[in-house]
């Protein structure tokens, strides 16, 4: 089972800032078993692979793609741009994607679809509302994204597939869920999982939400996380670091 370290840079960085980051960070030793992962804005994806070009352990991902191949979608991303700039991965579903551009699971389901009959690799975003988990209802919520996002998707054992469970109250918020309860949700979303036909594939489970480096270790030592996805922490390259080493 893969394990992996994933930057949501959002709308943060810029040139310069980039620049910065990997003033030493290419310089660091990336031989963790644990694939890293940055997923730029759209504009700065070329950027940053003219950095990584020749670092054979650090791949680049999209924060989104279209769900149409081509056409008249102004200010969209589509597969073939993503590939054109050496995207691997891409993340879908983001909360911040349905909170406001009011992205549902069937817009995430086209998006796998698409990533799906393609080789980049889908980080499908699901998460529950503060509302919805003080109502006790996390895991009806998960459960019926889940369902929605791989309803009809032909799981291919060439591809790999990642899924982040982001509870949004735990989002740039400081205050990530605490270890009892991403044990019991990642054990309960590996059973739905096992219950889904997906052809024997693998499917990895990662954490996002306000995940740093003072409690990456104590949440990687539950067995049920594959890895973490990470905004705020990753937009510094130190602290970035710091997490991936944990691995
Ligand atoms: P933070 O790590 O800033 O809480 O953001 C998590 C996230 O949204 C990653 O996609």
């Amino acid at each position: 089972m893969s394990k992996y370290c994933i930057a949501n840079w959002k709308m943060y960085m810029n040139r310069n800032k980039i620049d910065s980051y990997f003033n030493d960070f290419l310089e660091k030793d990336f031989d963790k078993n644990c694939k890293l992962i940055i997923c730029p804005s759209p504009m700065h994806i070329d950027y940053v692979y003219e950095k990584i070009r020749t670092n054979k352990s650090i791949f680049l991902g999209s924060q989104n793609i279209s769900e149409h191949e081509n056409g008249a979608f102004t200010g969209e991303c589509s597969l073939e741009m993503l590939l054109e700039s050496n995207c691997m991965y891409s993340i879908i579903g983001h909360s911040e994607r349905r909170e406001l551009f009011n992205e549902n699971d069937f817009n995430v389901n086209s998006k796998l679809q698409i990533l799906n009959n393609s080789p980049v690799n889908p980080i499908i975003c699901i998460g529950e509302t503060s509302d919805e988990n003080e109502s006790g209802i996390t895991k009806a919520v998960l459960k019926n994204q889940l369902i929605k996002i791989f309803d009809n998707i032909d799981f291919k054992d060439t591809k790999e597939y990642i899924i982040a469970y982001e509870p949004i109250w735990a989002i740039g918020t400081g205050k990530s869920a605490d270890t009892e309860t991403i044990y019991s949700i990642h054990k309960f979303l590996k059973n739905i999982i096992n219950e889904i036909n997906t052809n024997n594939c693998n499917i990895c489970l990662l954490y996002g939400g306000s995940v740093n480096d003072n409690n990456a270790a104590e949440i990687l030592s539950i067995n049920e996380v594959d890895g973490f996805l990470i905004g705020s922490a990753s937009l510094n390259a130190d602290k970035f670091y710091n997490i991936y080493n944990k691995f």
